[in-house]
């Protein structure tokens, strides 16, 4: 396998390609959030820790213990509604807003995005702003930092809420992630940004959209699992290096 091209610099044939009319997708993951002060998961310092992912985000876990659960997701949503975007956020949703074909598809579950006014979006984890009734299964927008008490409980049937997030165990909402799939089937350009590409099925994406023939960029200052497969590499920092590629193609 031959190494992508690592580099701060972004190829001519990725500039061309920025300034295209073709299909665009942008996989992102926590590293795109981290210049807002929001911790990933796998990174020193990061939510996984010394932290066993199983014991706080999956349904056993949840059955098991849901104030605990509740309680890590409360924190996260205390944090994401106290951050603001990040350039890294505003050059995703400048992109699409030159009208092209777009679809931004995130793990990430703040809000942040959709905040920078990202649109064509679909969220592969689900959202920390959505709550879902285990009873009745009414889902429904939440925007409030601080939930009390904890756990929450539906109005309407009196069971216990949950966050509408993807644990561990459960599928990715279909809908989304078939969005995603044909869109990494179309795309003549992918952004592969600030995440691991070790969770699945997210990370099959950008694997899916190499096979189908994408130009493949990858944008994390760290080599991850996919980096050798990439069509190039930029590292740095997401909100470093989407702003730059959006100054590049269309400067002034
Ligand atoms: P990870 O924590 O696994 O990976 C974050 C990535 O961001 C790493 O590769 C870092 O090198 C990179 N990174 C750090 N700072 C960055 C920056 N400023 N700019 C760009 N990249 C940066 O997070 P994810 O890949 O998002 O799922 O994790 C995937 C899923 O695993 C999450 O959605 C979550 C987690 O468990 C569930 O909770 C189900």
């Amino acid at each position: 396998m031959p190494s992508p091209m690592t580099s701060m610099t972004p190829s001519s044939r990725l500039i061309a390609l920025l300034k295209g009319r073709g299909h665009v997708l942008v996989l992102t993951g926590a590293g795109v959030s981290r210049e807002s002060g929001i911790a990933t998961f796998r990174d020193a310092g990061g939510l996984w820790e010394g932290v066993d992912p199983m014991q706080l985000a999956t349904p056993r876990a949840f059955a098991a213990d849901p104030e605990r659960v509740w309680r890590f997701y409360d924190a996260r949503r205390t944090h994401a509604a106290s951050a603001q975007p990040n350039p890294a956020h505003r050059a995703i949703a400048a992109l699409e807003a030159t009208g092209r074909p777009f679809l931004l598809a995130t793990q990430n579950v703040d809000g942040l995005h959709e905040r920078a006014g990202s649109k064509e979006l679909v969220r592969l984890h689900g959202s920390l702003w959505r709550l879902r009734c285990t009873g009745c299964g009414d889902e429904h927008e939440d925007l409030q930092p601080k939930l009390e008490p904890l756990p929450p409980h539906c109005d309407a049937c009196g069971a216990m809420l949950r966050p509408a997030v993807v644990w561990f165990e459960e599928p990715l909402p279909m809908i989304e992630f078939g969005r995603a799939q044909s869109a990494a089937r179309e795309a003549e350009l992918v952004l592969v940004v600030g995440t691991s590409s070790v969770v699945y099925p997210a990370a099959s994406l950008q694997m899916a959209a190499l096979e189908a023939g994408a130009y493949v960029v990858e944008i994390n200052p760290e080599a991850t699992s996919f980096s050798t497969h990439a069509s190039e590499h930029l590292a740095g920092p997401a909100g470093v290096v989407l702003p730059a590629l959006v100054a590049a193609a269309w400067p002034g």
